[in-house]
């Protein structure tokens, strides 16, 4: 990529990723990955090319899920699992290990990734679309219209191109309650007690694409129909430390250099401090503007995927490049959506969000 001038002093070139996923990672850990590719751990080989049943493998297997327990201050009770495939991959393994017979789920549909998951579900039970996006964004609990009998509740907890975020976890007593945490999970502490399962694709927040995290409650670890591949298991799986199958093995290495990444922060309750900040300042330009515009009510505004429209859809070329030539990149809103999208996971810095700030200002002035 060819700018004029270096825009940012950023070594190597680089820019200011504020890319939806794959995403930004920490210059520090790209640099770990440098300076090891080619020996890793003094095995004399790369860790691509090195036995997912090595002892210096399985070491790092071990401490990645005890990284993501103390993180979380996840309970005995609950397994971790590392899985190969995308978040995607678990919108119908999610039914498959967790229905047990029962014939309905009930799901809440805020937008993009939950309709997806929805359409998926189908395929194997009744869905009950216990209530759907509005203009309340994320309607109350009170008015979901939940199905007693219900084998669990889906809601997705951020909504990734719709910038929808739940900022609580739903009460829902009568059944287990499942989150895809694809784009917010590790950005702040979470109970994982209040949670039946929780899956994330690692390509956001915590590595890249390839691997996704699943944590289950052990009760809901014998519930799979007998046609669930075994490499999606959750059982299987567990038995197995996620090393039944091959999995992927340099993806889990980079997720495991950003748990330690995000333990040397301070832990999550640092990382939701920084998260928050980046956040609220770059909303607070949004809303002090007159040509930036996000519609979606302040306690359901993600605090990860910020989007926002310019009030001339006829300046998005413009912006888009005048950002591109200071180094602020990957700002082009979904496709389905237009419009803009700031993704400001754990691997954007403060100062990668100070910079858009001070570019939207100036480019407001000039407009
Ligand atoms: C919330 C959410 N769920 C699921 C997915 C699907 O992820 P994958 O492409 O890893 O299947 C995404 C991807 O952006 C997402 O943001």
């Amino acid at each position: 990529m060819k700018f004029k001038v270096k825009p940012n002093n950023l070594p190597y070139n680089r820019v200011f990723n504020f890319a939806a996923g794959p995403a930004a990672l920490p210059l520090e850990v790209l640099q770990q990955i440098q300076d090891e590719l080619f020996n890793w751990q003094d095995t004399g080989v790369s860790l691509m090319e090195l036995s997912h049943r090595s002892k210096q493998f399985m070491q790092l297997a071990e401490a990645s899920e005890q990284l993501i327990r103390d993180l979380l201050a996840v309970p005995s009770n609950y397994k971790v699992l590392f899985l190969g495939g995308s978040a995607r991959v678990h919108f119908s393994m999610i039914p498959m290990n967790i229905l047990g017979g029962k014939r309905t789920a009930d799901y809440i549909d805020t937008g993009f990734w939950s309709k997806i998951a929805i359409t998926e579900a189908q395929k194997y039970c009744t869905v009950n679309t216990a209530i759907s996006s509005s203009e309340d964004n994320i309607p109350p609990e009170s008015r979901w219209q939940l199905t007693p009998n219900a084998a669990y509740v889906y809601y997705t907890a951020n909504e990734t191109i719709d910038g929808i975020e739940f900022q609580h976890i739903p009460q829902c007593a009568h059944a287990p309650l499942v989150s895809d945490m694809t784009s917010n999970f590790l950005a702040y502490p979470l109970d994982v007690s209040k949670f039946g399962i929780i899956f994330a694709g690692t390509q956001k927040n915590i590595g890249i694409g390839g691997l996704s995290v699943v944590i289950i409650r052990d009760d809901l670890l014998d519930k799979a129909m007998p046609h669930t591949p075994m490499a999606y298991d959750y059982r299987l799986q567990a038995e197995k430390k996620s090393l039944l199958t091959t999995p992927p093995t340099f993806p889990w290495y980079v997720t495991y250099l950003m748990l330690q990444w995000i333990k040397a922060q301070g832990g999550l309750n640092a990382m939701a401090e920084i998260n928050q900040r980046k956040a609220k300042k770059l909303y607070q330009v949004i809303d002090n503007s007159a040509l930036y515009q996000n519609a979606i009510h302040a306690e359901c505004r993600s605090r990860m995927n910020v989007v926002f429209t310019l009030a001339d859809s006829a300046l998005d070329s413009r912006f888009l490049e005048e950002a591109g030539q200071r180094g602020l990149q990957y700002l082009k809103g979904h496709r389905c959506k237009g419009g803009m999208r700031a993704s400001i996971y754990n691997g954007v810095s403060e100062q990668g969000v100070d910079n858009l700030i001070e570019f939207m200002q100036q480019f407001e002035q000039n407009a």
